[in-house]
């Protein structure tokens, strides 16, 4: 049975909405799209895989050995696609994982290079307007490390938008870590059940739902949500349905 810990109230009308940044403000697809560009038939795999072990890596670096082992979101993101590339590559070209890798240097650049400068999905900046416009303090909280973000956030033109650009990596714990949801709070002034927390990213919507945050998945896919028995607060389909929170 689940236990509701610092459940907030429905009314309980948020002060601060803090944004995951990959996936929910910053849109991967591209970085996708290039995939397939490089590696013809296998790009949606690779993308698939990249993800999957880089969110595996944050955790992986984040409950052993006391934190010892963390790396930068930046490192692990390399080392999440040299892996993917190394995996697939095997197998779709018969290339032998341990000898002939640095043929994919390139590509590897290429692909890294496409997350440095990712774009922001179109509806962004007119929502972060609108929370700004209802004197709503806005920010982001999340696993990249502090140059990735504020490249991101420049790209992208929303540092006017922003109020608080939180990093994990001064703690060198990623989220799902209790330690890195703690930052938003403190970052706000506020205890988490008066922010929004708003992500695409089931687990990291749950975790935070957990942590006690008021939150919102945003489900661009129709995808399902986490099957362990706890709903986020709210659920939509894009960034514009926070404001249903106000
Ligand atoms: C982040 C990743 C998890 O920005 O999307 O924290």
């Amino acid at each position: 049975m689940e236990k509701p810990r610092n459940l907030p109230k429905v009314n309980d009308k948020p002060r601060a909405v803090l944004f995951d940044a990959y996936g929910t403000l910053f849109d991967v697809y591209s970085v996708g799209l290039l995939a397939e560009q490089l590696f013809p038939g296998h790009g949606q795999a690779i993308s698939v895989l990249w993800r999957d072990k880089q969110i595996e890596y944050t955790r992986l670096v984040t409950t052993s050995n006391h934190g010892a082992h963390y790396q930068p979101f930046w490192e692990l993101t390399r080392a999440a696609l040299t892996y993917a590339i190394k995996k697939i590559a095997v197998h779709a070209y018969s290339t032998r994982a341990d000898g002939q890798f640095d043929q994919w240097n390139g590509q590897i650049e290429q692909l890294m290079n496409q997350y440095h400068h990712l774009s922001a999905f179109p509806e962004n900046k007119e929502v972060l307007a609108a929370l700004k416009a209802k004197g709503i303090a806005t920010g982001i909280l999340s696993n990249g490390d502090p140059a990735m973000l504020a490249v991101a956030v420049k790209s992208a033109g929303l540092d006017d938008l922003l109020d608080h650009v939180i990093s994990v990596d001064p703690i060198r714990k990623y989220k799902t870590h209790p330690d890195a949801y703690a930052l938003g709070e403190k970052a706000c002034g506020l205890p988490a059940s008066k922010i929004a927390f708003v992500s695409c990213n089931s687990w990291d919507a749950l975790a935070a739902t957990w942590y006690g945050y008021q939150t919102l998945w945003v489900n661009r896919t129709g995808a399902p949500f986490e099957e362990l028995g706890t709903q986020p607060t709210r659920t939509g389909t894009s960034l514009r349905d926070v404001l249903s929170f106000f």
